[in-house]
């Protein structure tokens, strides 16, 4: 048990912090936020210190959901979103199942609380629907270490490849790409591919390297990473996993290989989600963002569930551009309908096609 800060409800902008209570088991880098604000990787923090107050409705929670009903809106939220996001939202899911829903809902408005890229892929999607992102600041490591310029430079010394790109990545990638995938469906989208066609896959080399060896197929890798997968430590986890040898181990594939070797089972935030509630095991050592911890103990509150360490004592192994989505920030956008995602119509419908063949396909 321990003891997480979290903004204070009435204070949206500031840092003050209050002490929310949890039951998963803490790590070194658990513990202190304050140790945070000194890693460059959680600097993006620092955009939130400078916001004007704002005055907020009592009742935060009805108030979305009043704003719900009048905009005929619906909430979507990644696993990495806050505990608080997560319990508001009509729909909790992976990169997959947001855009599964995205592709389907008859609602007006999409909330995404989620990461820019995701948004966006909300608005290839569904052109007329209106779609909010709590914070336009939340963008993604992996989706910025591969910039379209370069990829299309990169892409051009291959001109019989095919091209798959990992859904975390920008419109302008997308629409460089013949096939989306998700790290819930990487795999299967490259089974599919005829054995004489040569692949580049974008932008994850950690995912494109586990699907390397799960197909036995060779593939050109882009050189991109997730920060925020790359933070854990193995010697950590070997530690972690003495001390808690009935624990199972299990990994996002945004990891790199020397944490998968470790790992029991490997699969997207769903995959994980469901794997826990399948296997025997009573606890557990997580190595993905913790926000999915909170559906876990949800769905199996007798089990334990450990947060992989990351290499530095702080709390970067939570996904700083994730993390900039807040129930009040939430109530915010879906009062000023704003910010929304807006797009350059040629980009959009060049990325709507590999996204329909990853629709199709998975
Ligand atoms: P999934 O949603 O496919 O599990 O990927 C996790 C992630 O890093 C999203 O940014
Ligand atoms: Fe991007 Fe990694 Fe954050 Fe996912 S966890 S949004 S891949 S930086």
């Amino acid at each position: 048990m321990f003891w997480v800060p979290r903004r204070s409800p009435g204070d949206w902008g500031q840092t003050q912090s209050v002490l929310v209570k949890s039951t998963i088991i803490s790590t070194p880098g658990s513990k202190v936020l304050a140790s945070a604000l000194h890693s460059p990787i959680t600097a993006v923090f620092a955009a939130t210190l400078d916001r004007p107050k704002r005055s907020l409705p009592h009742d935060l929670v009805a108030a979305i959901n009043d704003l719900k009903r009048d905009l005929n809106a619906v909430i979507l939220a990644h696993y990495y979103q806050e505990p608080g996001i997560q319990d508001i939202a009509d729909y909790i899911g992976d990169s997959l199942g947001l855009s599964q829903q995205a592709a389907q809902t008859n609602a007006d408005v999409i909330v995404f609380a989620g990461v820019h890229f995701m948004a966006e892929t909300a608005k290839i999607l569904n052109p007329h629907k209106q779609v909010l992102l709590p914070d336009l600041e939340a963008g993604c490591s992996l989706a910025d270490s591969c910039p379209a310029d370069a990829f299309a430079a990169f892409k051009a010394q291959y001109p019989d490849h095919l091209v798959i790109s990992y859904i975390n990545c920008t419109a302008e990638i997308k629409a460089l790409s013949d096939i989306i995938c998700t790290s819930s469906n990487a795999v299967k989208v490259v089974r599919q591919i005829p054995a004489d066609r040569p692949i580049i896959f974008a932008p994850d080399r950690n995912l494109g390297r586990y699907v390397i060896q799960e197909t036995g197929r060779e593939m050109v890798l882009w050189n991109g990473s997730c920060m925020v997968h790359e933070t854990f430590s193995e010697r950590k986890l070997i530690d972690l996993k003495i001390r808690h040898p009935e624990a199972e181990i299990i990994a996002h594939p945004e990891c790199e290989p020397p944490l998968l070797r470790h790992a029991e089972f490997v699969g997207s935030t769903t995959a994980l989600l469901n794997y826990i509630q399948r296997s025997d095991h009573a606890s557990f050592i997580v190595a993905t963002e913790p926000g999915i911890l909170h559906q876990m103990q949800k769905a199996e509150p007798t089990k334990t569930f450990i947060p992989a360490p990351p290499q530095a004592n702080c709390a970067c192994n939570e996904c700083p551009h994730m993390r900039l989505n807040t129930l009040e920030k939430l109530y915010q956008c879906m009062k000023d309908r704003s910010p929304e995602i807006v797009m350059d119509e040629a980009v959009r419908s060049a990325a709507l096609k590999p996204m329909q063949r990853m629709l199709e396909m998975s």
